[in-house]
């Protein structure tokens, strides 16, 4: 055999493998023997010098012909194989369409971060500001300036949670009213809500927690009288439990209030009849406020001759529980969906 008939042969065989190859991975083999740079058809070159010089230019085109022939035999079935691979795996992946999509469930912000949203958004378009106060407070900030000094009994009712002699968790947002009127030097009108947690020793049961939220309101301006108080907390109740609601005033006792009450507000889920949410009575207690005793004033920079105030304290899960029928407050911190779906229905 000549050498060009051992180029030609070659050639024959390269595209008989080619041919034959079943998948890529024998078609790259195929590759590296026939057509890399260190392949046979490559390796053809080194005959030319054993070749006389008139056939040189015969071998050369038929050393070419075949490298061509064989590199475009190649890349047709490199083609081929891959259009296999991929309509194979289109097959495998077929997607159902009339399988049921996976369905997300979206949550629902828990009813009382919802209650102080809504509360807050209420007073804000009053023109009230949020003042954001303090978990850990000080025995002065908590107790002292609000009129309830050391060996007052009304501690009692708001054991809490010690860190040393001073520094307590606290057990009323109302710390936040002695806070602003400290800051503000006894020098500017303040009208504020402080949403927040509070903390108190109570045995934890249906209706009391060891943590809870309450949303404390501090108005101090000159001239502010209970009609005031009275106005505002109408307006508030009529926002937050419908058009129809009326509240009534019940004289109570807070330290730092003088006078004091207890408000109520007309049953929303009976209007006023008697019914058992209201416990048959038509009136739903819903928060503590009074006007800002003279004696908190002056030990926080203001001085009670020129200014007054009101000030009043809603507790976050009475209202969230009385508004959503929800009779367990332990159910808002559990972390339970269900507890979503039950109440609110989402
Ligand atoms: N701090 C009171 C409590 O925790 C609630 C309260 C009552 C706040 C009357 C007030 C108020 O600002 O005027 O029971």
């Amino acid at each position: 055999m000549n050498e060009i008939e051992q180029a030609k042969s070659l050639e024959e065989q390269a595209l008989k493998e080619i041919e034959g190859a079943s998948d890529l991975v024998a078609l790259e083999r195929i590759y590296n023997v026939y057509l890399s740079k260190k392949g046979s058809l490559a390796g053809l070159m080194s005959l030319m010098r054993n070749i006389p010089n008139e056939q040189k230019a015969s071998f050369g085109q038929a050393v070419n012909g075949a490298k061509t022939a064989v590199a475009s035999a190649y890349d047709t079935k490199k083609a081929a194989l891959e259009a296999a691979v991929l309509s194979a795996k289109l097959a495998e992946e077929k997607i159902d369409i009339s399988l049921p999509g996976a369905s997300k469930t979206p949550g629902h912000i828990n009813p009382y971060f919802q209650i102080i949203d809504e509360v807050t958004s209420i007073f804000l378009d009053m023109g009230y500001e949020v003042v954001e106060g303090r978990d850990v407070e000080t025995d002065h900030y908590n107790f002292e300036l609000l009129n309830v000094p050391k060996d007052h009994p009304s501690r009692d009712m708001q054991d809490t949670f010690y860190i040393d002699e001073e520094l307590l968790l606290r057990t009323q947002t109302s710390a936040a009213q002695a806070h602003t009127m400290v800051e503000r030097k006894g020098l500017t009108p303040i009208r504020m809500i402080c949403p927040g947690k509070a903390y108190r020793r109570d045995d934890d049961d249906m209706t009391h927690s060891h943590q809870f939220a309450q949303i404390e309101g501090l108005v101090v301006d000159k001239n502010i009288s209970i009609a005031n108080l009275k106005a505002t907390l109408e307006l508030f109740a009529k926002k937050m439990f419908g058009a129809k609601r009326e509240i009534r005033l019940r004289s109570s006792y807070f330290p730092f209030t003088e006078p004091s009450v207890e408000v109520d507000v007309s049953c929303f889920n009976c209007g006023g009849k008697g019914c058992a949410m209201c416990k048959g009575t038509g009136w739903i207690e819903i928060l503590g406020a009074g006007m800002v005793n003279p004696k908190v004033l002056e030990m926080c920079g203001y001085d009670p001759k020129v200014w007054s105030g009101f000030a009043f304290g809603v507790g976050v899960e009475r209202v969230a529980m009385l508004r959503y029928g929800i009779d367990d407050i332990r159910r808002f911190y559990q972390n339970d969906v269900r507890f979503l779906k039950d109440y609110l229905g989402k």
